[in-house]
């Protein structure tokens, strides 16, 4: 089976954007996401597009801020600082990478916890490791999402995480770990990955390296979720990190690239925004 994200995100959007449609009235505006993106890089425009469009079907109001390369790192936290002090906006996302003379650990941080919507922000990490209320990273809460939609069972399962970043690899296998699935965080430097991705029930592959996970690393019956986003080296294609037409003969449910974990991530960066919207109006109205 391939599991359309683009289908569910769609769904969950639909939702979503029947709950905004009655915000203004309650709360006087709708949620308002500002993303700041620094440069021309093409493949952070085209993702800073696609939350834009993503905005405008769920009814969020979307600013997006570019500025330059050449922006230096006071400039870029002056602007989170502006941000974070006006009262009209409820998230805000910086998209990454930045260039390299700017920390992005440092913007980061600067960006506060409560309009943190991609949950980066090491308080919210540190919540999500401690079970606590937190914003959660848009692309594994999508993951979670997409298998549960699935009907795949998480309980008891031994789940492979390939890639240990902060973005993805680590928090996915922290969802995963509280699905109550046997996790195992495998790497670049994993010694002898096929016997290893061969014993998942669950390959979550998030590495960066295009069609990285073949047919002989994957048993019968193996649930994929490829969250590469590559070009193809041979035909210029986008491509995940997983050789779909490989595994997916093996698989029982795969994910395709583009179209599976992609839309799923600016799907819950809309929920996050929302969430974020809600807490910041009912902190508000406990301040009244
Ligand atoms: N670049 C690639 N993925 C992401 C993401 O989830 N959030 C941000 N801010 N930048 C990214």
């Amino acid at each position: 089976m391939i599991i359309s994200g683009k289908e569910l995100s769609a769904r969950l959007k639909a939702e979503m954007a029947e709950q905004v449609a009655a915000f203004p009235e309650k709360y006087g505006r709708v949620p308002h996401l500002v993303v700041i993106l620094v440069g021309d890089d093409p493949a952070s425009v085209s993702y800073v597009t696609g939350k834009a469009k993503a905005s405008e079907v769920v009814g969020i109001r979307n600013t997006t801020i570019r500025k330059p390369e050449t922006i230096t790192e006071e400039e870029l936290l002056s602007l989170i600082g502006q941000l974070n002090g006006d009262d009209t906006v409820d998230g805000i996302l910086v998209q990454l990478p930045l260039p390299r003379h700017i920390s992005e650990a440092k913007v980061i941080e600067t960006i506060s916890k409560e309009k943190d919507v991609d949950g980066f922000h090491p308080l919210n990490v540190a919540a999500l490791w401690q079970k606590q209320p937190c914003t959660v990273a848009c692309t594994p809460k999508g993951i979670i999402k997409l298998l549960k939609a699935a009907g795949v069972t998480i309980q008891g399962k031994r789940a492979v995480v390939i890639g240990r970043s902060n973005i993805v690899g680590l928090p996915v296998s922290k969802l995963l770990l509280d699905e109550n699935a046997t996790v195992t965080v495998a790497h670049s430097r994993t010694v002898n990955l096929p016997e290893l991705t061969r014993q998942a029930d669950i390959l979550v592959v998030a590495i960066g390296r295009p069609k990285f996970v073949t047919a002989d690393m994957v048993s019968e019956g193996t649930v994929v979720i490829d969250v590469g986003v590559n070009r193809d080296p041979q035909t210029g294609k986008l491509c995940g990190d997983v050789d779909f037409a490989g595994v997916e003969p093996k698989a029982a449910v795969i994910t395709p690239v583009p179209g599976g974990v992609g839309p799923m991530t600016i799907c819950c960066l809309m929920e996050n925004t929302i969430e974020c919207f809600l807490r910041r109006m009912s902190d508000g109205l406990r301040q009244d």
